[in-house]
């Protein structure tokens, strides 16, 4: 009989998410009227922008013609979309980037979770703890892990993140090889100066070490003095592969479009003691097992970098803003202890006083039916908070305060 992937057995549970979608579903069986508010999952509720709309239906047009048509794109993408990226993202930034240094993805989701696959199986994983799941399922199933040992898994270096230390990851006290950050932060909100962003370059540079940076939510950057690429930072771009995505500024989750940044100067090491470019692997691996995003997709990514798709984007980003701030305020003024929220459009609060993460979850379900994440499920560190998203609508983000201010007991 064929085995299975024994990694897989390590994991608990369901995936986060699954295991919140499940919960809701057993919750509207058994309460079928209940008027149910999701500010669970980070799902965009906004359409899409009307320059986006317009790039999707003039490439659909393009492909009802057989002298547009278009089959097989190039794997890495195509390099109108590309080059704008460059052009509007990081020339802005002041990073110069070659057009074979970024790659289009059908999602960030897919390319944090394939990037370890270019990575030998015996290197140490730290991460950020809370974390998004990816980041640590994906190294457990590809049995970079030992087992689940009191809530950890054995061999992964966990960075704590709490109220304590201001959500500041401190660097790691042994020496580890790929390093996994998000900032702005998923689960908390959180954001890192650059001052310290550039402690972890730093060490990557001194230990061999690649950090896999998730910049997924860099848009919703409000304050000066935060960066919104890590190659802002100097020497970055020897040892920092960048995630970007238009789901969260663009409203792509369900549209799926993202890039990744692999610079061409980012090494690792071989068994024999060389060095050997992370980007030809990577080129590698997508060339193999990817066949790229659809032609019609890149078109509508293309369409954010127009000026109206610029504007229309803001217009997006400020919506929700609005929301994380109705977020943050109501329960200020409720005395709950809250962060993020500022910079990002996630809000991580403190469980109130008896209640640990999953028993806030049945609570906020069963007495004013919202929905949140609950900090557990992120990590160890995360027992004791709670997540509430501002991507919500307008108006389910005030209702959803409202029932909390009014008709929540605490
Ligand atoms: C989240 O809720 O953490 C996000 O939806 C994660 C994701 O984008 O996959």
């Amino acid at each position: 009989m064929a085995l299975i992937n024994e990694n897989y057995l390590k994991l608990q549970g369901s995936y986060l998410f699954a295991e919140i979608a499940r919960r809701i579903t057993k919750f509207k069986e058994d309460n079928p009227s209940a008027d149910v508010i999701r500010l669970g999952i980070g799902d965009v509720t906004r359409p899409l922008p009307e320059a986006v709309i317009k790039g999707l239906h003039t490439a659909v047009d393009e492909m009802a013609d057989v002298k547009t048509f278009r089959g097989y794109g190039p794997e890495q993408g195509y390099q109108f979309l590309i080059e704008k990226i460059i052009a509007t993202d990081y020339q802005s930034l002041g990073v110069s980037l070659d057009v074979d240094e970024l790659f289009i993805s059908d999602g960030s989701k897919s390319d944090v979770g394939n990037i370890q696959e270019i990575f030998g199986v015996n290197n140490r994983v730290a991460i950020t703890d809370p974390v998004y799941p990816v980041y640590l399922d994906t190294n457990v199933m590809a049995g970079r892990t030992g087992d689940l040992v009191t809530g950890k898994f054995a061999g992964v270096t966990y960075l704590t993140c709490n109220a304590e230390n201001n959500f500041t990851p401190a660097l790691p006290e042994e020496k580890v090889d790929i390093i996994y950050l998000c900032f702005p932060n998923n689960p908390t909100g959180t954001t890192l100066p650059k001052e310290e962003l550039k402690k972890w370059v730093d060490y990557a540079k001194a230990n061999g070490a690649i950090i896999l940076y998730d910049a997924a939510y860099e848009a919703y950057i409000q304050e000066p003095g935060i960066p919104h690429s890590i190659y802002e930072i100097e020497g970055a771009k020897e040892v920092a592969i960048e995630f970007r995505t238009f789901s969260k500024n663009a409203g792509f989750t369900g549209t799926r479009c993202a890039f990744t940044v692999v610079p061409k100067t980012v090494l690792a090491a071989t068994k024999d003691g060389g060095q050997y470019p992370l980007n030809k692997l990577w080129n590698r691996r997508q060339t193999t097992k990817f066949n790229g995003v659809p032609y019609i997709i890149q078109r509508g990514a293309e369409a954010v970098y127009t000026p109206e798709g610029q504007q229309q984007i803001k217009a997006l980003i400020n919506y929700y803003m609005d929301n994380a701030k109705t977020i943050r305020e109501g329960l200020k003024s409720i005395g709950l202890d809250v962060f993020g929220g500022v910079n990002a459009p996630y809000i991580w609060l403190k469980t109130p006083q008896g209640y640990d993460s999953w028993s806030f979850f049945d609570k906020l379900l069963n007495e004013v039916n919202i929905v949140g994440t609950p900090g557990a499920g992120f990590g160890p560190a995360g027992e004791g908070y709670f997540r509430l998203t501002a991507f919500g609508s307008q108006e389910s983000t005030q209702e959803a305060i409202e029932r909390i201010k009014t008709k929540l007991s605490l």
